[in-house]
């Protein structure tokens, strides 16, 4: 009972009913819609800059995958390497996907990443000679992301840094001359990283699939890295 009453004295003492007309003072002067309009700003200002630092992640990210606006239903890609430009083909639509690398490394390791999509295809060889029969049987303009290339590490090495020109070779012997053919590291063309292999010398063994594609360059690893040869 003696408690009851201490308690009854302290809801009527002089800093409670201060307090009391302070917190309705705050809550009718607006003061409390302001600070939550502001703190709403704030979040929506920093989740802006959020999705900027993302979205520009993303983009050097993806930025080597040229191809990603270059696609065809049918992406074809030599040297699998870790998998992601299987992983951006599908990103930019491809339908059917096949790629082959000549380490088991990267091949096993892509069969692994990739054992729940049926269409993808893996091989496990040389580009440099298998390319025709992967592509013989395809009726359609294809995608190629040519990329294989010793890289040094567990990456392959069958005597050539670059299988390319075999690569073209064999594209030229498909029964279709219009594919979009995009090849990875110009900044390497001509060095003993590509074999010495001159961006001339390609350029007229792509001509030699079709006279009429047109070279244009974009942006991979570095400006320009990106050679893409398409019939327009
Ligand atoms: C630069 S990495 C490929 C990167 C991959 N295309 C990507 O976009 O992430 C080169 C790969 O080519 C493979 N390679 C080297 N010579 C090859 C050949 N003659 N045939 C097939 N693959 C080859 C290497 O084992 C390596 O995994």
């Amino acid at each position: 009972m003696r408690r009851r009453q201490s308690q009854v004295h302290r809801l009527d003492s002089p800093e409670q009913v201060e307090c009391c007309a302070y917190i309705k003072k705050i809550y009718t002067s607006g003061i409390i819609e302001e600070k939550v309009w502001a703190m709403k700003k704030t979040v929506r200002v920093l989740a802006g800059f959020l999705f900027l630092f993302i979205a520009t992640q993303c983009f050097a990210i993806a930025r080597p995958y040229s191809f990603l606006l270059h696609s065809n239903r049918v992406f074809v890609e030599s040297g699998t390497f870790n998998g992601d430009g299987i992983f951006y083909a599908i990103l930019s639509g491809a339908k059917e996907i096949h790629s082959i690398d000549l380490s088991p490394k990267y091949y096993y390791h892509a069969k692994e990443r990739f054992q729940n999509n049926d269409n993808i295809n893996l091989y496990l060889g040389d580009s440099g000679k298998q390319l025709y029969d992967i592509i013989k049987n395809i009726d359609e303009p294809i995608t190629f992301w040519l990329d294989a290339q010793f890289c040094g590490g567990d990456t392959a090495f069958n005597g050539k840094i670059t299988p390319i020109l075999d690569e073209l070779e064999q594209i030229k012997q498909h029964h279709i001359n219009t594919h979009t053919i995009l090849i990875d590291d110009v900044r390497q063309f001509g060095t003993w990283y590509f074999d010495y292999i001159t961006k001339e010398q390609l350029i007229e063994k792509i001509f030699e699939i079709n006279p009429n594609y047109s070279i244009s360059y974009t942006d991979g690893f570095v400006q320009d890295d990106i050679l893409i040869a398409e019939v327009k």
